[in-house]
Formats: structure tokens, sequence, C-alpha cells
């Protein structure tokens, strides 16, 4: 059966990268509307800190590795006896093209594909004998378009969003409800650490952490695939299929912008 929305109160919640930024965002919202929420982070003390307030639980270390992502759901499965819905959504962005080193596009990798892989090989199983589990999978305009600055960024993007379709398409009618969170720019350490290309690319539209949130919470509630907190991206996903070569001509017009900042 095709689930219909999402019923925070009272759920089991488990975010990923929940210490900072968008993830904290979500926790908080999340935590407000009921749900008992478990924030994972590497930053240890970030995670302690926003589970505190939200009266979650704390989960800190890498929840990417395969051994980060079993220790994360049995901690989360013990504490909340069971996940209800899981947000993927810590990722990094390494700048640079096909020069950057080699342990930053393994990283990018991990954190942003590998990471929901995992995570879902451990969560399918028990939503499908529940029938029923939901997956959000933080990815970015990246996913569908591309990001200037960060290949390692764009290209993993497209793969988180390639296993989300995929999961999507594969689990649809078992009850297993996948979204994918594709926001432009949102003011986190991430966009503050992102540069000035980044910053002429997106500063002038970014969103707070809280109202992708918002938005977010709104989107649970009627399970659409695309959660697009910056509506023209769905323009320039158009523009991008309709037309690929002029797309990226237009693309490389704003390279060359950036290029002379
Ligand atoms: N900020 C933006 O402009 C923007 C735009 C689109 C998508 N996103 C995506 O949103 C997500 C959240 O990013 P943010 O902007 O809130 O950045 P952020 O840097 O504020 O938060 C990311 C959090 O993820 C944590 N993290 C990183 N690797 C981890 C790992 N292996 N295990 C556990 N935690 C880990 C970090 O410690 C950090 O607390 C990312 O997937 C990012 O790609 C961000």
């Amino acid at each position: 059966m095709r689930s219909m929305g999402f019923e925070l109160a009272g759920a089991g919640v488990v975010v990923t990268g929940g210490g900072n930024g968008i993830g904290a965002a979500m926790a908080r919202r999340f935590a407000a509307a009921g749900a008992r929420v478990v924030v994972a982070d590497l930053d240890a003390d970030a995670a302690a800190a926003v589970a505190g307030d939200v009266q979650g639980i704390a989960v800190g270390g890498d929840a990417a590795s395969e051994a980060g992502v079993q220790r994360l759901i049995t901690t989360a499965v013990g504490a909340l006896g069971s996940i209800d819905l899981f947000c993927a959504n810590a990722g990094v962005a390494p700048p640079g093209g096909a020069e950057a080193p080699e342990e930053e596009w393994a990283r990018a990798w991990d954190v942003n594909v590998m990471a929901h892989v995992r995570a879902a090989a451990l969560l399918v199983p028990a939503w499908l004998e529940r029938g029923r589990g939901r997956f959000l999978a933080t990815v970015s305009a990246a996913g569908l378009l591309t990001m200037l600055g960060s290949a390692p960024y764009s290209v993993t993007k497209h793969g988180a969003l390639a296993f989300a379709e995929w999961l999507s398409a594969t689990y649809g009618h078992r009850g297993i409800t996948v979204q994918a969170l594709c926001p432009q720019g949102v003011r986190t350490n991430m966009l503050a650490e992102a540069g000035p290309g980044a910053q002429f690319l997106m500063g002038a539209t970014a969103l707070d952490p809280d109202e992708v949130a918002g938005i977010v919470v709104e989107a649970l509630a009627d399970d659409r695939f695309l959660i697009l907190p910056h509506p023209e991206v769905a323009d320039f996903y158009q523009a991008r299929a309709a037309d690929t070569g002029r797309w990226i001509q237009s693309m490389n017009k704003l390279q060359r912008k950036v290029e002379t900042l």
C-alpha cells in the first residue's frame, strides 16, 4: 500500500548530520511536532547539544561507514522501538575538480551516497515486514543540476538522487516512501565555508535552515518525491532535460563569471 502522509506525533525519527545546519533544524521541527528524535553527528558535542534541546538521543560518530551505520541503527532501534523516518542528511562538499585528492572523492562517495545505501540495506527489510517506512535523503539542487566549483559534490549528489529514485521506484508499492530534499543555498556552515563562487551563485537566494525544515514538515504530509525549497529549481531541471547542451552552455557562462570574482 502506498502511504498517505506521515504523522510526526509519536514517530521514531533518525537525523544524520543532526548536530548542525539543516539536520539540526529538522530535528527541532520534528520534535516540536511530537516526534522522538535520534540526533546523529560526527561532532558528538553538536549532536548532544541538539539532542538536549529536543529531549532526544544523541549518537556521536561516523554515520557513513558500514560499522557506523550499523551502530547508529542498532542504537536508534533500541531507543525508539522502530525507525519510522530515517533522514540521511549528513553531507560533505569538498571543493575542486578531477584533481581533488582521492581521499576527498572517497569521503564524498561514502558520506553523500554510501551512507544512504548502507542505511537502506539495514532499514528496508524491517520496513517491508511492517509494510511501512520512510527514507528522506538530503540531496541538493546539485543532484538535479550541477554545482560549479565541486565535482565530487555534483557527482555524488547525482548518485544520491539516483539511489533515492531507485529505492522509491522499487518499493513504492510496498509501503516505503522516499523523498529527496533538493535545496539550493541554505545558510549553514557548509555554505559559509564554500567560498566566494558559492556565495555569488547561491547567496542571494539562500534560505535559513529553519525555513527548509518547515518545508520538509509540509512535504512529509503529502509524500512528494522531490522537495524543492527553491521552486525555480524545477524550471532549471526542465530546461536541462529539454536542451542539455544549451543548459551546459549557460552553466559555463556562470563559470566564466565566477572566474572573474
Ligand atoms: N547548505 C547548503 O547550501 C546546502 C544546499 C543543498 C544541500 N545541502 C545538504 O544538506 C545536508 C546538510 O548540510 P548543512 O548545509 O546543514 O551543513 P552543515 O555543515 O551545517 O551540517 C552537516 C553536518 O553533517 C555532519 N557530518 C558530516 N559527515 C558526517 C558523517 N560521516 N557522519 C555523521 N555526521 C556527519 C557534520 O558534522 C555537520 O554537523 C548535506 O547533505 C548537504 O550536502 C546543503
